[in-house]
């Protein structure tokens, strides 16, 4: 099958499981791993802020960033098909005891104007910025509209989360550095198992004083701990192997999309958003082509590490034949 689902689906390659295996490793939880305190020094700072925290997931670290930033009964404020308000299992409210409150808004960017209108918007609440977006379809925030967004969080008296799930992509397909957006939130969530190609690994970013405070949730939601310097050899291999390529994946979700007769300004980075129709997903798959959900209406195609352009030839032949080149 050509496993277009989704980017989690990439294995090691041989340089990261033997960087993997040469790692220097301690006990985390007594923040004597090495390796660990590297990723974290050198992700920070890419970040834009002074310190960082290692999670096991991306989830994990929205978990903890929303518990050390907001106050029990505040709300988290967010566009509707974000990652933290619906696919984490309501972990804001059962977490941290938060109102989730969803917007609508076009590409996932919630507008200055939106914000301003939120009511019980305050002190102890949190507004979540997902850049890139993934039910719009990997969208990425323009800078200057973020920091927008941002502003007008911190007006009503609300910190500001990024979770930059996927901010690399953001970052290559748009030529700004990841510290740009990352400076203008109180922190930043950044996943490795997706574009970067790790087994697992996630990052946390944020200012000294939050991320002390974010090892809280690191323990209490069973994320701390030990020879983690083994997921933290991949990350580093990573930032070192797997950032400009996403530039690949970009130009191949891109040739994918004109290949099936999908508009491919619609396509940002590594998503390619495909109108869904009754059965479309298993005749794909009865082609062997391998396709994720996106949205209600929308299924999705996304192109990764372990995809080719060999593939993405192939994937157009088989795809052709089901969805049509005038889809
Ligand atoms: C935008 C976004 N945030 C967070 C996550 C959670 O990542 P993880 O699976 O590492 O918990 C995902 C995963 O798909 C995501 O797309």
């Amino acid at each position: 099958m050509i496993d277009l689902r989704s980017d989690t689906v990439t294995k090691p390659t041989p340089g990261m499981l033997a960087a993997m295996a040469a790692a220097e490793v301690g006990d985390e939880q007594m923040r004597e791993d090495p390796t660990t305190n590297e990723l974290q020094r050198r992700t920070a700072k890419l970040l834009g802020h002074e310190a960082a925290l290692f999670l096991p997931t991306a989830t994990m670290a929205n978990q903890a960033a929303l518990r050390v930033l907001s106050t029990p009964g505040c709300k988290v404020v967010a566009e509707e098909r974000t990652h933290v308000l619906i696919y984490e299992w309501g972990g804001p409210a059962i977490h941290s005891g938060l109102v989730m409150q969803g917007l609508v808004a076009d590409a996932g960017r919630p507008t200055p104007e939106q914000i301003e209108e939120v009511d019980e918007l305050g002190t102890g609440s949190v507004v979540v910025l997902e850049n890139t977006h993934r039910s719009s379809g990997g969208r990425i925030w323009p800078l200057e509209e973020f920091r927008a967004a941002a502003d007008a969080a911190r007006a009503r008296g609300a910190a500001v989360h990024l979770d930059g799930a996927r901010l690399f992509n953001a970052s290559v397909a748009a030529g700004i550095a990841p510290a740009q957006w990352g400076a203008l939130a109180d922190t930043v969530t950044v996943c490795f198992s997706k574009g970067l190609g790790c087994p697992l690994g996630a990052i946390l970013a944020g200012s000294a004083e939050t991320i002390e405070r974010a090892w809280q949730g690191k323990f209490l939601f069973g994320g701390a701990l030990r020879q983690s310097g083994i997921a933290a050899a991949a990350m580093l291999y990573a930032l070192d192997h797997h950032v400009e390529r996403l530039a690949d994946d970009h130009a191949r979700a891109r040739r994918l999309a004109e290949g099936i007769g999908i508009d491919p300004a619609t396509v940002e980075t590594n998503f390619v958003p495909i109108p869904d129709e009754p059965g479309l997903r298993e005749r794909l798959l009865e082609q062997g082509v391998g396709v994720g959900g996106l949205r209600p209406g929308r299924l999705r195609a996304v192109t990764h590490l372990d995809i080719g352009d060999e593939e993405i030839e192939q994937a157009i032949e088989r795809m052709q034949e089901v969805v049509g080149v005038h889809a």
